[in-house]
């Protein structure tokens, strides 16, 4: 009888154990025993617990069938289906509508309004790539239903707070004809005075594709993202309420063609790790530093060690979650021929002679 109580008290120890480890690139299940599917995702903390915001993807297809699916947890390990938090729509040119692209959602939470806010990176139904928007919505709870407001492009008529007067002046000797073809010295040096930023300021405001939010120690909250052809990447300051942008906005890394854009503070360094635009294929993960969010943010090697460093672990990044003084990288794992069936990457960060560094490792546990 003893002896079979020991049996049944280790076997519950080694279960929970199980429970509350973090095993990236295996399946991970819900509450009902299935795959989270909530891909190119972010986390909220919000009055104890944490709010998995993702894409949902279906078997076939990238396509958004669904919408933002929502998972929460206490700690970390154990995820709840919370069901869809903002749903596609079945109305013909809805800006939401059902098969259009919806990607890279991450959701805040304003204070003042007390609304959650969802960000996220639109393209409109059978137009591939081209709408290159960012996407808003509102909720009075976190797990939602979240209400669409608004897509666009940022920033229209506005110029980054770095471009003087001379600098925009000279945006006029950058004539689109001059640079028809790309990769050239020529053409490089054109892209990083602004051909594209030139071109879209006038038409509609600048492209924003990949995605992230960021609400910085004093309340403030940015908006990150690829534009500009995915070429070069905008940090743009967002209005009070968090749902439309100030006009206010920094190019970062003009030309290094930046994707998957992850924002963290640590110590009042400003870190943004990145990709490189490989479509759904892995690369050499990408790092800057900056003391300020406008900059200069300067760029250091991958932080990623380990085993397919060279390929951030054969995933791309999607989020850094502040927990309890530690951060954690999440990354995603692509099966564009199965997209539901992909994985996630998540590793802590940790600090090398003041420098982030993100070591594979096949499980652990968070604090
Ligand atoms: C890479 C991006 O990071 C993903 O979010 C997705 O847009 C794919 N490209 C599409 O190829």
């Amino acid at each position: 009888m003893r002896t079979a109580f020991c049996i049944i008290a280790f076997a519950c120890c080694c279960m929970a154990e199980a429970q509350h480890t973090i095993r990236s690139g295996e399946i991970w299940n819900d509450d009902r025993g299935m795959h989270i599917n909530a891909h190119g995702g972010g986390i909220l903390e919000h009055k104890g617990r944490y709010y998995w915001f993702g894409e949902h993807k279906s078997d076939n297809t990238s396509a958004a069938l669904v919408g933002v699916t929502c998972y929460s947890s206490r700690n970390l390990a154990d995820w709840r289906y919370e069901g869809v938090a903002l749903s596609v729509v079945d109305s013909v040119g809805h800006d939401l509508e059902r098969g259009c692209t919806l990607e890279r959602p991450k959701v805040i939470y304003n204070p003042k309004t007390k609304k959650f806010v969802m960000w996220f990176h639109l393209e409109l139904k059978g137009k591939g790539y081209s709408a290159a928007r960012y996407g808003v919505a509102v909720s009075d709870k976190p797990t939602g239903p979240f209400r669409y407001l608004s897509s666009g492009r940022a920033n229209p008529g506005k110029y980054p707070v770095e471009m003087s007067a001379a600098d925009i002046a000279a945006l006029d000797t950058l004539q689109a004809e001059n640079y028809t073809e790309w990769w050239t010295p020529q053409w490089r040096k054109a892209v990083k005075e602004g051909l594209f930023l030139k071109r879209d300021v006038t038409t509609g405001g600048q492209m924003a594709r990949d995605q992230t939010v960021y609400v910085d120690d004093d309340g403030k909250a940015y908006h990150i993202f690829s534009s500009e052809e995915n070429l070069t990447l905008n940090i743009a300051e967002l209005s009070d309420d968090f749902t439309r942008h100030t006009g206010r906005y920094t190019r970062v890394a003009p030309g290094g063609q930046n994707e998957a854009p992850t924002l963290f503070k640590h110590d009042d360094t400003y870190w943004l790790i990145t990709s490189g635009c490989t479509g759904w294929a892995p690369n050499k993960a990408r790092m800057f530093s900056a003391p300020s969010i406008w900059g200069p943010w300067v760029q250091h090697d991958s932080p990623c060690r380990g085993p397919q460093a060279d390929t951030t672990f054969g995933g791309q990044g999607t989020y850094i979650l502040h927990h309890r003084g530690t951060f954690i990288f999440m990354a995603d794992i692509w099966r564009p021929e199965h997209p539901s069936d992909a994985r996630y990457i998540w590793l802590p960060i940790k600090f090398e002679n003041g420098m982030p560094v993100i070591t594979w490792q096949e499980e652990w546990k968070p604090e």
